[in-house]
């Protein structure tokens, strides 16, 4: 294969992918995603929007110091306070990218940034020569570009590649494209943008008409070269194009693609499962590679065939997604730090050693209970681990009494940030009601209960049962998440954690994210 037949993949689950409603990761948890994007390869890393938020700025920094490989790059407005944040963060990076990006249709110019086309097209030019002095990487975004007239996006990509673009990247911002108008659309582009062969065409679907990996595939068969991306499909409204479908589509059907990317697709199964975790945004059981009914087979005809022959109703194997039905690797109350250590090793998780005594008791305390532990297991057992040793407030100690004669009564004692044990007795209409009574009598930080779920994290009566929260506290919205075989102890704990990071986020400063475009 040669790079013309090379996809790359533009992962932006850390910007687009977290401004899908209700997510709200902090700096470690971008870290440790950006980790995970890392180990399965990705080619670029949009790590941010260092000028929408201090956190993001912090967060940007962060990975941009951390990892060496993939290039970092950060969003910008096509004003120079953006552009200059941006570098801010991405500066730190072995491989920096500063990506601006600036409307050009007439319904967002007239409406949103009330400026004309020969305004916005000086704009663009400014800006990305602006970011051209900070870093030969530039990829510029006209944004709604399926929506705008084309000769107007033709003009303004030749003219900020003539500014040091060196990535053209086209939205279907608001997912209204339809496969065959969007390949002709990319088509169109390298007939009609005279110096484009300065710069390689870059795609970025949204997916409000389901059509957003239809819509980058057709672009991919059109000639774009780099594919703009989100774990499990995340974003904006209905989400982005999703990572493991492209990529799997890409490596299944060669016959048909004749490309191939970087990804370490071993690795797609455990991303995926980590931006559940750390989003609390589940995962539909029928979703494509990574939904739970993925390789489940339910009729006795395709239960025979796959028996007898797996091909017969799989296109894929699942160990090629490192999917557990692939090679299920297994711990047991036996086994020692070493092999805890060892298979965490495998598993690409770098501890300290104060995560590793912390997880082991964890891990030895859930042996225990249900025998073997698998690596679903151990990824919950990590994320819960390294969420307790942060957390201020812990629960130390939970007792229920419910059934069907009499209201449910929760016993909760938890440390505080000072080190006071804080108990208190509550009722409620059911044991989970009566424990979250009793937690917020002794955290004491007013809050609405938006979102409660829970999920087996395997197989079988005694799995862990995974609990996502998302709660409101004064407009703001945290996530807590945490894993028990006990699901409502996994409850107290999924709630605490949220009003953890409720504690460590409030109040906001302020004066950042305001609107620039009035004043660019
Ligand atoms: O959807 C969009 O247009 C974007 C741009 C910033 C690339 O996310
Ligand atoms: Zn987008």
């Amino acid at each position: 294969m040669t790079t013309e037949d090379k996809i790359l993949i533009f992962d932006t689950t850390l910007r687009d992918g977290e401004q899908s409603p209700g997510v709200a990761l902090n700096v470690e948890e971008k870290l440790e995603i950006a980790r995970a994007l890392d180990r399965m390869k990705v080619d670029i890393i949009e790590a941010g929007f260092p000028a929408s938020s201090p956190g993001d700025l912090e967060s940007v920094t962060a990975i941009a110091k951390e990892l060496r490989g993939p290039v970092i790059a950060g969003l910008a407005r096509a004003v120079p306070p953006d552009v200059d944040a941006c570098w801010e963060a991405v500066r730190h990076a072995e491989r920096p990218r500063i990506h601006v990006f600036l409307s050009t249709s007439d319904i967002h110019l007239m409406h949103q940034l009330e400026k004309d086309k020969d305004r916005v097209l000086e704009m663009a030019r400014d800006t990305v020569a602006r970011a051209k002095g900070y870093c030969d990487d530039v990829e510029f975004s006209p944004m709604d570009a399926t929506r705008s007239e084309p000769e107007y996006v033709y003009r303004m990509l030749t003219e900020v590649i003539n500014a040091g673009a060196t990535t053209l990247n086209i939205p279907d911002t608001v997912g209204y494209a339809i496969p065959e108008e969007f390949g002709a659309f990319i088509r169109d582009i390298q007939e009609k943008v005279a110096n484009i062969d300065k710069a390689r065409i870059s795609i970025h679907c949204h997916n409000d008409l389901g059509l957003a990996v239809a819509n980058s595939l057709s672009a991919v068969q059109n000639g774009a070269r780099q594919v703009e991306v989100c774990v499990n499909g995340i974003g904006e409204r209905a989400g982005n194009a999703s990572l493991e479908e492209i990529v799997m589509a890409i490596k299944t059907r060669p016959d048909f693609f004749h490309l191939s990317t970087n990804i370490d697709t071993t690795q797609i199964f455990r991303t995926s499962r980590l931006v559940t975790q750390l989003t609390g945004m589940s995962v539909q059981p029928n979703k494509a590679i990574v939904g739970a009914n993925s390789f489940r087979h339910q009729s006795g005809i395709h239960q025979h065939g796959v028996t007898k022959m797996r091909q017969t109703y799989e296109i894929m194997d699942p160990a090629d997604i490192g999917h557990p039905r692939g090679t299920v690797l297994v711990l047991n109350k036996n086994s020692g730090r070493h092999g805890l250590k060892a298979r965490l090793d495998d598993l690409g998780y770098e501890l300290t050693r104060a995560e590793l005594d912390h997880i082991f008791g964890a891990f030895k305390d859930l042996a225990d209970k249900k025998g073997e532990i698998d690596d679903r297991d151990l990824d919950a057992l990590v994320s819960g681990g390294r969420r307790e040793i942060e957390d201020m407030y812990k629960l130390e100690v939970l007792q229920i009494a419910c059934g069907t004669d009499a209201d449910a009564t929760a016993t909760v004692k938890i440390v505080a940030p000072d080190g006071s044990m804080r108990e208190t007795t509550a009722t409620g209409t059911g044991p989970v009601d009566a424990a979250y009574q009793a937690v917020n009598d002794i955290i004491g930080i007013p809050n609405k209960l938006l979102e409660y779920s829970v999920n087996a994290v395997t197989e079988g009566i005694d799995a862990q049962g995974e609990v996502a929260v998302r709660v409101d506290v004064d407009g703001r919205t945290f996530v807590g998440r945490a894993a028990d075989t006990d699901i409502v102890v996994s409850s107290a704990k999924a709630l605490i954690n949220a009003l953890n990071r409720a504690a460590a986020n409030l109040p906001q400063p302020e004066g950042y994210g305001a609107d620039v475009w009035s004043n660019p």
